[in-house]
C-alpha cells in the first residue's frame, strides 16, 4: 500500500519549534510500526510568506493540499506584523471550512506529575473531551460596519446554525458518548439570553437525544458551565459546543490541567472526503518564540491523534498513538520538563526525551 501523505505546516513563531519535535515523534513511531509516511514541508500558511507575498497561501493551496491524507499544522499568526483576523482567516479558518473539517475534537486530561492548580484534583478527576464545531456558528465573515468613524458606528456580526451543520456535529458528539463508559454528554448552550440560535440548538439536541437513549445528557448554559469546568470537573465526559464557545472551553480546561502546552486537537473531516488537521490547540506564542521553552506535547500528542486517524484506530496507527501517549506519561512523570510545568528543560530536551521513549 502507499505511505500516507502528510503536509506539515510548521507557520508561525513556536509553530516552527513544536514542529520539528512533533514529526520526530510522529517519525519514530511511525518506523516502530511500520507505518509508511511520506512528508511535504510547506512554508506558506505562514506571516513570513505574507510579508513576501501579500498572501497567505499560493492560489493553488487547495490543489496542493487536497490530496493529501493529513495536515500536521503548528500554529499561525504574528499580530505584529499582519492582523489576526487576516493571517487566521487566510489560513487555518480556510482550512477548516474548505476541507470541512467540522469536528475539533479536543481531549483534556490530568497527568501524572503535572501540578493541578485545582486544589484536591488528582489524574482521573479531569478527563474529557471537548468536542467543537468547528465550520460555522459565531465564525463568520457576515455582517458590516455602517456610519464607520462616527458616533453613529454601528456593527453587526452574524452567527450561521444550519441544521445540516449542528446535527452532524451533534451526531458525531452522541455517537463518540455511546461509545465510552460513561455515556454522559454535555451540552453547552446560552438558551436564556442568545435568543434565536442557542434555543434552536438546543431543540437539534433534544431531537437527536431520542436516538440515543443509553446517553445521560446535560444541558448547561456556558457560563456556569465554565464554572463547573473549575469546580466540578469531574463531571464532564464528552461536552459539545458551538464554535466559539467549544473554542474558548478548549483553553480553560488544559488550563486546569495544568498548562495549555499540553493539549491536542485533531479537526476532521470524519467521511475522509478531505484531509483532516491536526495541530495543539495553542497559538504561536510571540511572547516566548525564540527562545527553544515551549512545550512541544502538545503538537506531539497532535501527532499521535493523526496517527489514530489515519488508520482509522486500528493496528499500527492506534498502536504508534498509544506508544506516543505512554512516552508523554512517562516524560511527564519522570522530566524533564518545560518552563510552564515549572522545570527548566528545552522544547528540543523534552521532544528527544518522548522519543527515546517511543
Ligand atoms: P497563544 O496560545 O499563542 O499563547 C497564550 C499563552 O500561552 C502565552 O503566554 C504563551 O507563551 C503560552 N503558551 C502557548 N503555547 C505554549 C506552549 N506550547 N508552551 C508553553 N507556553 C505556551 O495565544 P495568544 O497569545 O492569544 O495568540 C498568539 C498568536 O497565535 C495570535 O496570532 C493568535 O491569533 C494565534 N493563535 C493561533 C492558533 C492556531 O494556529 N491554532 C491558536 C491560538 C492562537
Ligand atoms: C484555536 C484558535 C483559533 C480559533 C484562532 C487562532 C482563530 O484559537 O484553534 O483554538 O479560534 O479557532
Ligand atoms: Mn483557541
Amino acid at each position: 500500500s502507499r505511505p500516507y501523505r502528510i503536509a506539515l505546516i510548521p507557520g508561525d513563531g513556536i509553530g516552527k519549534e513544536v514542529a520539528p519535535e512533533g514529526l520526530r515523534a510522529v517519525r519514530r513511531a511511525a518506523e516502530r510500526f511500520g507505518l509508511a509516511l511520506e512528508f511535504t514541508e510547506i512554508e506558506w500558511a505562514s506571516c513570513d510568506y505574507y510579508r513576501q507575498h501579500g498572501t497567505m497561501m499560493p492560489d493553488d493551496w487547495k490543489e496542493q493540499l487536497g490530496g493529501m491524507d493529513a495536515i500536521f499544522f503548528g500554529a499561525v499568526g504574528w499580530p505584529a506584523t499582519v492582523p489576526d483576523n487576516v493571517s487566521l482567516w487566510g489560513s487555518l479558518l480556510k482550512f477548516r471550512r474548505e476541507f470541512d473539517q467540522y469536528v475539533n475534537l479536543r481531549p483534556v486530561r490530568l497527568f501524572d506529575g503535572v501540578p493541578c492548580p485545582l486544589a484536591g484534583r488528582k489524574p482521573g478527576d479531569l478527563d474529557y473531551l471537548i468536542v467543537r464545531e468547528n465550520t460555522e456558528g459565531e465564525y463568520t465573515n457576515l455582517g458590516g460596519t455602517m456610519f464607520a468613524g462616527t458616533e453613529r458606528e454601528i456593527v453587526i456580526q452574524e452567527s450561521v446554525f444550519s441544521r445540516h451543520g449542528t446535527d452532524r456535529v451533534l451526531k458525531f458528539a452522541f455517537e463518540l458518548a455511546a461509545s465510552r463508559a460513561r455515556r454522559h454528554l454535555t451540552v453547552a448552550t446560552k438558551s436564556n439570553g442568545v435568543a434565536i440560535s442557542m434555543p434552536w440548538w438546543d431543540s437539534r439536541a433534544d431531537e437527536m437525544a431520542k436516538a440515543y437513549p443509553q446517553v445521560a445528557v446535560d444541558k448547561q448554559h456556558i457560563d456556569i458551565l465554565t464554572a463547573r469546568f473549575v469546580l466540578q470537573p469531574q463531571r464532564f465526559d464528552v461536552v459539545v459546543a458551538s464554535n466559539l464557545f467549544g473554542d474558548i472551553l478548549s483553553d480553560l480546561g488544559p488550563a486546569t490541567a495544568g498548562t495549555i502546552g499540553l493539549a491536542p486537537s485533531a479537526n476532521l473531516n470524519p467521511e475522509r472526503r478531505f484531509p483532516s488537521l491536526f495541530e495543539p490547540v495553542h497559538g504561536s506564542a510571540p511572547d516566548i518564540y525564540g527562545r527553544n521553552i515551549a512545550n512541544p506535547i502538545a503538537m506531539i500528542w497532535s501527532g499521535a491523534l493523526m496517527l489514530d486517524f489515519l488508520t482509522g484506530g486500528e493496528g499500527a496507527g492506534r498502536a504508534a498513538h498509544d506508544a506516543i501517549v505512554r512516552a508523554i506519561e512517562t516524560v511527564l512523570r519522570e522530566g524533564p520538563r518545560t518552563p510552564d510545568l515549572g522545570g527548566s528543560a528545552s522544547t528540543t530536551e523534552l521532544g528527544e526525551a518522548v522519543a527515546a521513549l517511543i
